[in-house]
């Protein structure tokens, strides 16, 4: 049976004792809803008809009652007959979906517009990128008696304060976007991609599973700590769950998620990161900035001196963000020089754990750089890495 909130607490009782449906859309460097080939394969892109699945104990099965399993050695996520479905599988406040705790899965390509779903990326395949999924459904707020909940619902609940948005019409639009950039692999193709600038964002409006709710959670400053975390990412890292432009000269424009930094003298690009709430060691906010020749699958336009400026914002942006309201610095880091070639740690402080932070980038003395943000190798674009 398919629910909605308003529904499901109507339904009360019989919520535990009933299976939960839901369908799944990938959002991040895949975007688009899960559908499923006839042998269960779940996959991104493609026309396959939309995947329905069931949540049980942190056991996921699809409609035709197959168990959906991380197969080894490879950990696609397929849902096999006869398979007994993987556990710690569950399903966040906002319909995130984790296993065993993680949210992050990767997408690596299957065919030339299809890609598999997977906990680990591929060894040997350099096109897999970072994804999350959200669930449509089997989520709740904590109006929700928890004793009505299966366990591994009442784990993953937390206060929620708003309902996920779909768009199927926006998905498909951001899939198509991103299948070109992605898949094609002449560096031209992808300077042509990268240098389009996004003032015309309304078609690489994306759906986010970001955390969104915790916007006054930047309760204080980073505090600057002096040992530095890796400039690169052999270690652990994190990268930006959303990216949103916005500008001077038409500061009311909410551009909506991109997949691409953008920086001019009249654009900023803002990146929120969601530390997870293991995160409790140092964290460093690094700038990555190969050279053309050292990217696969991404590319850059730049000119200028490199000289940017980097800070920690009050607010937390949101698709919805302007330049008007995106709030004001809470942290400056100052200016940077960032040229090709180049990593930079731009500042290094104490993990904020649990929370969710957004750094802007902005431009000094006019320097423009606009880059796929892609972590496949050489990795371009701001994350943080930890230690
Ligand atoms: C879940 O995490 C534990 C601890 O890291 C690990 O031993 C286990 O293999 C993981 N299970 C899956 C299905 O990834
Ligand atoms: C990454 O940075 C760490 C710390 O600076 C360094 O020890 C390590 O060799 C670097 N890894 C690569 C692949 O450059």
């Amino acid at each position: 049976m398919k629910y909605s909130l308003s529904t499901a607490v109507a339904l009360g009782a019989s919520l535990a004792a009933s299976q939960c449906t839901f369908t799944i859309t990938a959002s991040g460097g895949q975007s688009g809803t899960v559908g499923q080939l006839s042998d269960g394969q779940n996959r991104i892109g493609g026309s396959n008809p939309e995947g329905t699945f069931t949540i049980s104990n942190g056991q996921i099965t699809d409609s035709s009652n197959r168990g959906c399993i991380l197969t080894p050695p490879t950990t696609q996520f397929q849902c096999d007959v006869g398979a007994t479905a993987t556990g710690g599988f569950a399903i966040g406040s906002n319909g995130e979906i984790t296993s065993n705790g993680s949210n992050v899965f990767y997408a690596c390509p299957a065919t030339s517009d299809m890609y598999n779903i997977y906990t680990t990326p591929v060894s040997g395949q350099s096109l897999c990128v970072e994804i999350t999924l959200t669930a449509s459904d089997c989520f709740a707020t904590s109006t929700m008696a928890s004793s009505m909940m299966p366990t591994t619902m009442q784990t993953s609940i937390v206060q929620a304060s708003t309902v996920q948005e779909t768009s199927t019409v926006q998905e498909t639009v951001t899939s198509q976007v991103q299948e070109t950039s992605t898949v094609q692999e002449t560096a031209t193709s992808q300077v042509q991609e990268t240098s389009t600038v996004q003032e015309t964002a309304t078609s690489q409006v994306q759906e986010t599973s970001t955390v969104q709710e915790t916007a006054t959670s930047q309760a204080t400053a980073p505090t600057s700590t002096s040992t530095s975390c890796a400039a690169n990412l052999s270690g652990a890292y994190q990268f930006p769950h959303l990216i949103v432009p916005v500008f001077s000269t038409s500061p009311t424009t909410a551009a909506g998620t991109s997949f691409s930094g953008t920086i001019t003298s009249s654009i900023s690009s803002i990146f929120n990161f969601d530390f997870p709430s293991t995160l409790t060691g140092t964290c460093s906010l690094v700038f990555l900035f190969p050279t053309q020749s050292e990217l696969t699958t991404s590319s850059f336009t730049f000119s200028g001196n490199g000289e940017l400026d980097f800070a920690c914002l009050t607010t937390l942006a949101t698709q919805s963000t302007t330049f008007d309201n995106m709030g004001s610095i809470l942290t400056d880091f100052g200016t940077k020089t960032i040229t090709p070639g180049s990593s930079t740690v731009i500042s290094t402080f104490p993990c904020p754990a649990g929370q969710a932070v957004s750094y802007e980038i902005s431009s000094v003395s006019d320097t423009s750089l606009s880059f796929f943000q892609d972590f496949n190798p050489s990795p371009i674009g701001l994350y943080i890495t930890s230690c």
